[in-house]
């Protein structure tokens, strides 16, 4: 079973409202956003072809890919076409300030 761990990704200030944020906990390429006073905390690789979806659009609870316009709910990671595909959603939390990320499930 692999080791968890909560990893620090970022000091919570630094992260703004209907903006994607992206960190590399451990070297992971993870997207925080904040909406409406929330973080999501999603894989940064598209489940399509791996695309960062950094670079794509937000609008509301939808990103979308900017490679192939596939989209996908950032409070559950499902792609709205098939919710069966998903991206990783990872648990974090906040203490003193800092965002942390749970890695290693
Ligand atoms: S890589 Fe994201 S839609 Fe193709």
């Amino acid at each position: 079973m692999p080791e968890t761990s909560w990893v620090f990704a970022i000091e919570e200030n630094k992260l703004q409202d209907n903006f994607a944020s992206m960190v590399f906990p451990k070297g992971l390429p993870v997207l925080l956003i904040k909406k409406a006073g929330e973080i999501y905390a999603i894989s940064n690789k598209c489940a399509h072809m791996a695309c960062a979806l950094a670079g794509g659009t937000l609008k509301d609870y939808i990103i979308r890919c900017p490679c192939h316009d596939w989209r996908f709910d950032i409070r559950t990671g499902e792609f709205l076409d098939a919710a069966e595909i998903k991206l990783k959603v990872y648990e974090w939390k906040s203490s003193e300030g800092k965002i942390f990320i749970k890695i290693g499930e």
